[in-house]
Order: structure tokens, then sequence, then C-alpha cells
């Protein structure tokens, strides 16, 4: 039943007013909340585990999380890639501890039951001694649904939600910006990089789906001046403030981006500005993005598909999950992603600006989180959890949908897409069926 404690539908709904703007803190904080998040937004949701290339030939395997439910993406002998939930059904341990290999089966450490890639249980020790009439078939981890978007694989636990295209609703398009470059594909580069954040889940996917704001005060600008050629001019250096944010007409999904910013100016060194604003592949990428927009004209973007997958297209490159851990923590799993066909020397030096840039250590990350880790610790505070946040930017602001693009945009200072996201959030922890969920055509 929705009715849980206080938090019954129509406090969760009070929670978020989109025409005042407002959102009550305690969707940062509130442990029940976090509980019913875990069911029925994680519990429900499509979710980035990572990138296929992770997981190229048969038996590669990746272990990671669905919400706080740990499990094992691995590459079948037909090519396909199952997931399953990284719990043996004996008493409860992992079946795979290792983060990352190739196998043949899993062995559960504990009492030896044995898993094939595809997480049937195969074998019980002692079964003939020790069992009578025990069915293996019924003993399997649970299995996931699994579904690839051009790359970038997502699982979802449940059989009812609408398949991944329809819940990518009308965001694909600034997807395909990153991942749909070049007929080659992508590929990911470099190790997952993973590391821990105090804050809620929330601040993180909302900024990515939403915030390009705070791109101009953040000490960003100081990490944009420090990346500026020495001969650049800065006596009347100013941050750019021409384009558009994208609400996702379904889902939550949001997207900020600038517009006809100077070529080459994407900050993550020369080599890789260079390949990613003029050349070859440029060219090719702008004329295969044509029909979906004027790619050319696009600059430094961020993105979140709802819940907790974002990324930064526009030779950024940076994809992550953020895998809640109780209202007051994340962990960062992050990969860069790049054109397969790219030159080598591209994908290093990708690798390592990212490691400057967006990376634990990188220049711009540093930025973000101190701002959710310091707002995270004010909220510890009885008044912060009393006080409505304002949610109000681009409300009644005409006359900014850029009809060149596509969906619903609005000025690049907006927050009409975090709205968009909060509102999803609301509808997934209240609606229990996706009868009315789902989008409706
Ligand atoms: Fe896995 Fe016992 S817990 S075999
Ligand atoms: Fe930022």
């Amino acid at each position: 039943s929705l009715n849980s404690g206080k938090w019954t539908p129509e406090a969760i709904r009070a929670l978020i007013d989109e025409e005042k703007g407002m959102l009550d803190p305690r969707i940062y904080t509130d442990h029940e909340l976090y509980e019913l998040e875990l069911e029925r937004v994680f519990g429900r949701s499509w979710l980035l585990l990572g990138h296929e290339s992770h997981v190229p030939n048969p038996g590669d395997y990746l272990t990671t999380y669905m919400g706080e439910d740990p499990v094992v993406m691995v590459r079948q002998r037909n090519g396909s890639i199952k997931v399953f939930h990284n719990q043996c059904r004996h008493r409860g341990m992992k079946i795979c501890r290792a983060d990352c290999g190739n196998a043949k089966a899993f062995t559960c450490t504990y009492h030896g039951w044995a898993y094939d890639t595809a997480g049937k249980l195969v074998n019980v020790p002692f079964e003939e001694e020790a069992f009578s009439g025990f069915k293996k078939e019924e003993w399997g981890p649970i299995q996931a649904r699994v579904e690839i978007y051009k790359g970038l694989v997502f699982a979802n636990w449940d059989p009812e939600a609408p398949d991944l295209l329809t819940y990518l609703s009308d965001a694909t398009p600034y997807m395909d910006t990153m991942l749909d470059r070049s007929e080659a594909g992508t590929e990911a580069i470099g190790a997952m990089q993973k590391w821990v954040i105090p804050c809620n889940w929330k601040f993180a996917a909302e900024q990515f789906a939403s915030d390009m704001y705070h791109a101009a005060t953040t000490s960003h600008l100081a990490a944009v001046v420090a990346g500026l050629p020495p001969e650049q001019d800065l006596s009347n250096f100013e941050p750019h403030m021409k384009g558009h944010q994208f609400r996702a007409k379904w889902g939550g999904h949001g997207c900020g981006f600038y517009l006809d910013t100077p070529r080459g100016s994407i900050r993550v060194g020369p080599i890789v500005d260079k390949y990613y604003s003029e050349g070859p592949a440029y060219e090719k990428a702008k004329e295969r993005l044509a029909p979906l927009m004027p790619y050319h004209r696009m600059g430094a973007s961020h993105m979140t598909i709802f819940p907790n997958c974002s990324f930064l297209p526009y030779g950024m490159n940076t994809v992550r999950t953020w895998h809640p851990k109780g209202p007051d923590q994340i962990e960062v799993w992050a990969f860069v992603v790049v054109d397969k066909d790219a030159p080598q020397e591209i994908k290093d030096e990708l690798a390592r600006q990212n490691v400057r840039t967006f990376s634990a250590g990188g220049v711009y990350e540093q930025d973000d989180g101190e701002n959710w880790v310091d707002i995270q610790n004010a909220l510890r505070g009885y008044k912060s959890r009393t006080a409505p946040l304002a949610i109000q930017m681009g409300l009644n602001v005409p006359g900014k949908n850029n009809p060149e693009f596509p969906g619903k945009t609005s000025y690049v200072f907006s927050e009409e897409a975090a709205r968009g996201l909060y509102s999803h959030w609301a509808r997934m922890m209240t609606e229990p069926k996706w009868d009315t969920l789902r989008p409706q055509s």
C-alpha cells in the first residue's frame, strides 16, 4: 500500500509546489522518505549501470548497484547482457565480490553454491546427501530487465515499467549529441572512478538536469579562467549567458546547454577542444545530428536521465551514476565515453583531461560537491528543515522556447527542468500503477 506512516500520498505531493516554485527540504533528509524512494523510484526506474564496452567478451562482468541493491552485469555467450541481483539466495551472501573481471561461473564464498553467468544456480555442495527434492531452478538470484541505449546499459527491476525508449521520452536527441556523433558509436575509456560525497542524490541529479546558473558563480569561473591560454585578455572576460534549458515532456529528465560559444572553448585542453569543434569528426557529427538539431550551435551541456544518471556531453563526456547510500550520502561511479573511431591520441588526452576536470579530484567536480555537502550539513538543523526552498526561476518567464531544438526549451538560467525532475519524483512516489504513470500518447 502507498500509505506509509506519515508519508501519505497527499503529504508527499505537498513537498513540491510547482506553481509557487517551492520545495520542502525534507526531501533531502528524511529517512522514511528515503526508504520509500528505494522502493518506488529506484525499484521502478531505468537505472544506468555502465557501458556495453565495460563487458566486451562472454563472461565479462561488472558489479554495481541498482539503488542500494548490489547487482552483477554479465556479457552472455550469445552477446546479450544479463543483470541479476548480486545476492545468494541461500543465506544472502554476495555471489560475486570482485569489481569486474571475466568468469565462467560465480561461486558463493560462504557455502559454495555456484551460478552460471546467466545467474542460474547450477551446483549446490552436498545436494544429494543433505537436501531432499531441492529445486535449484527456483533458487537463482532475481533477474532485472536490461536495455541498451546507444552503448549505455540500463536495468529495471519492474516488469510493468515502460520500455527504455518510452521511458527516455523526448530526451534522446540530447543524449545523442554525446552517443551518436559517429556511426561507429562510443566506447568507455579508462577505469570506473568511484568516490563518496556526503549529500543527497537529488542535489547532484538536479544540478545536472537543470543548473547552468551555478557555473557563473561557483568557483567554476576560477577553474575556467585557470584553463584559459596565458595570452587571453581577461580585462573584460564574462561568463557566457546564451543558451537554453530543456525539460523532457515526461519522465523528469533535463538538460542545459550553451549556444554559440566560441569554437574550441570546451575547456578540456586544446587537443580535445579541437577534436570536438573542428575537423572531419566534428563535420561528420554535425551532419549526422542535423536532422535532430543544429549541433554546430551547441556548446557545453549537462544532462540528467531520471533518477540518477547524469553526464556532460560535448567533449567532456563524463558519465556517472549517483548511487544513493542513505539520504545523506552518494557514491559517484563515473566513466568517460568517446567516439569509438576517435584517434588514440584523442582517447588518451580525453582520459587525462577528465582527471583534471571531472574526476574525484577534478577542479570542476570539487566546486560542485562542496556546495552539496554544505547544504546537507546545514539541513541537519531544525530551522533549516522547516523553511521551504525557492525553485521559482523561469516560472512565467515567456518567449524563450527555441524551436530549432527538440522539445520544450527555455532560457539557459531556469529551474524548469528541476521542477520537472521533482514533479516526476513526486509522481513516482505516489502513483502505484504504471497505467497512470506512463507517458500518455
Ligand atoms: Fe551462498 Fe550459503 S550464502 S552458499
Ligand atoms: Fe558544476
